[in-house]
């Protein structure tokens, strides 16, 4: 299985800038901080997005996506439409008002989505548990 990150030119994930003090608080108020953010999420971000570049990069990355996907942390779903139509998407995300509008995208593009409310720190423990 081949995975796709996104990750900044020093090699760290970015900081959510939208989310004040992000790194001090727990996983509850992170989950808080987004249902927040999710009706804005997009029109806050679309600086970064449309001037700075960061669709042409999403574009330019998801296109690769094949087969089946798993979209970690998939926000409103802005990667759903670059995904190809004939792909088992699995999409998880934190914050069920983010999830709720990627739903919303997912059914207008007529996709195969799954969607579940998930902290993706789970993951790694149930990866560590099915390789066992
Ligand atoms: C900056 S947004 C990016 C959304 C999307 N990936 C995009 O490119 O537009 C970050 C997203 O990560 C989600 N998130 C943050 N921590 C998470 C975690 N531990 N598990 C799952 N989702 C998480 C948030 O709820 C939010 O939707």
């Amino acid at each position: 299985m081949k995975s796709i990150t996104s990750e900044t030119s020093t090699g760290k994930t970015c900081k959510p800038r939208y989310i004040p003090n992000s790194e001090k608080i727990n996983v509850n108020e992170l989950q808080d901080a987004y249902d927040d953010l999710a009706a804005q999420y997009e029109k806050k971000t679309w600086l970064d997005q449309y001037i700075l570049g960061v669709a042409r990069q999403r574009k330019q990355l998801m296109s690769k996506a094949r087969g089946k996907i798993l979209d970690v942390a998939c926000g409103t779903g802005l990667n759903l439409p670059i995904f190809p139509a004939t792909s088992e998407i699995t999409a998880i995300d934190l914050s069920p008002r983010m999830l709720e509008i990627a739903q919303q995208k997912a059914a207008v593009l007529n996709l195969n989505v799954q969607s579940k409310v998930m902290d993706a720190q789970k993951l790694v423990s149930l990866m560590a548990v099915s390789i066992q």
